[in-house]
């Protein structure tokens, strides 16, 4: 069995992977922390655990934590994870952080995007980039795995099969992103707020998302180019989901049929990637670990939708499949 503990364990991707975690034959939770103001009951403070986890959530002990767990679920938010996975590290715990803290090959790409120093430089050179699809075989074994952003997951997973054969301009590339109200974490917001955010659509963080540099990250490395991406997201009332139509000018001509074969074949062994023979709902992966992908051309671009749910292959899901790598299970185990 592994025992996994969760760090801020009161927010939306933690109650994600405490679920999954419920479900997994080979993994259970023994230690969930939070800031000491935010701690009780797990059942009380998310009522949809009454009756199926009996586990306090307590302000982290240093001392208890290493004689509970073997990995950590880092579900803090940026600029506090690495304040604490270090000492997780420290400790002798695996960790899958879910923040971007250790995301970026450069830490000075990281300074300027999130306007912060990074006080933990020498894990940072050493965190294995967790989007299995693509880099499956750097994760087992790894001490620390970036867990990737939600919207880089959707996109890296739709442009890959392209930059990898050369079929598109690395250079001319919108992704055009759709994500539900849940993707902005728990924490109130003004935005987010009923009234506000209820039957509402709207762009925000125009040209300058700090998903951008990891979208364009992922690309670059599948293509082994410098990948330039239009990146632009929207949130719209919906609680949960990710919805991407991706626009690239193809770099030779190319038939419909010719990108169906190429997906299928690129996905043809993964277990969460569904290439489909139309465009995907966020319905249809809600609550699993799917990336529903549709790849086609329209008037002189191929266009790629992409879909899935931010909470699990966009957070929570993808950290148990990188759980699973670490630690030497199924990779599918409490995720079908
Ligand atoms: N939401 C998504 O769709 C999504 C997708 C991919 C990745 N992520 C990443 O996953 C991480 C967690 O996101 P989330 O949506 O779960 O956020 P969230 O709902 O806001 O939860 C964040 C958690 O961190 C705790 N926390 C905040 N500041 C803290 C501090 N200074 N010290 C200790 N604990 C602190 C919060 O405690 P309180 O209850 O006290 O606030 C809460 O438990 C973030 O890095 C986010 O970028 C999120």
């Amino acid at each position: 069995m592994i025992n996994v503990a969760i760090i801020g364990a009161t927010g939306y991707t933690a109650i994600e992977s405490i679920q999954i975690l419920l479900r997994h034959p080979q993994a259970r939770l023994t230690y969930l922390t939070a800031l000491p103001e935010e701690c009780g009951r797990a059942a009380d403070v998310f009522p949809v655990l009454r009756g199926r986890l009996d586990l306090a959530i307590e302000p982290v002990d240093w001392n208890t934590l290493p004689r509970v767990a073997d990995v950590a679920l880092c579900c803090l938010p940026h600029k506090v994870s690495m304040q604490f996975v270090p000492r997780l590290l420290s400790a002798g715990l695996k960790v899958v952080d879910f923040s971007a803290d250790y995301r970026f090959h450069d830490v000075a790409v990281y300074e300027r995007v999130y306007q912060v120093e990074h006080t933990d430089r020498a894990n940072a050179s050493r965190a294995v980039f967790g989007l299995p699809e693509l880099f499956r075989e750097r994760i087992p074994g790894a001490s620390l795995v970036a867990n990737p952003g939600c919207y880089p997951t959707a996109a890296a997973l739709a442009l890959a099969p392209l930059v990898r054969e050369n079929l598109i301009d690395p250079t001319d590339i919108v992704v055009n992103a759709v994500s539900g109200a849940s993707g902005a974490g728990r924490k109130a917001a003004l935005a987010f707020h009923f009234p506000e955010m209820n039957e509402n659509l709207f762009a925000y963080a125009v040209g300058s998302h700090r998903h951008l540099p990891e979208i364009e990250q992922i690309a670059s490395d599948v293509a082994g180019t410098p990948v330039n991406v239009l990146f632009q997201p929207h949130v719209v009332s919906m609680d949960r989901g990710i919805f991407e139509s991706i626009y690239c000018r193809p770099s030779r001509e190319v038939a419909p049929q010719r990108l169906q074969e190429l997906f299928q074949a690129a996905y043809a062994s993964e277990p969460f990637v569904r290439v489909l023979a139309g465009p995907p709902r966020t319905k249809s992966v809600s609550y699993t670990n799917y990336c529903d992908i549709y790849p086609t051309v329209a008037k002189d671009r191929i266009v790629v939708f992409s879909a899935i749910d931010n909470l699990i292959k966009g957070a929570a899901g993808q950290a148990i499949q990188n759980l699973n790598l670490i630690c030497g299970v199924p990779e599918t185990a409490g995720l079908l």
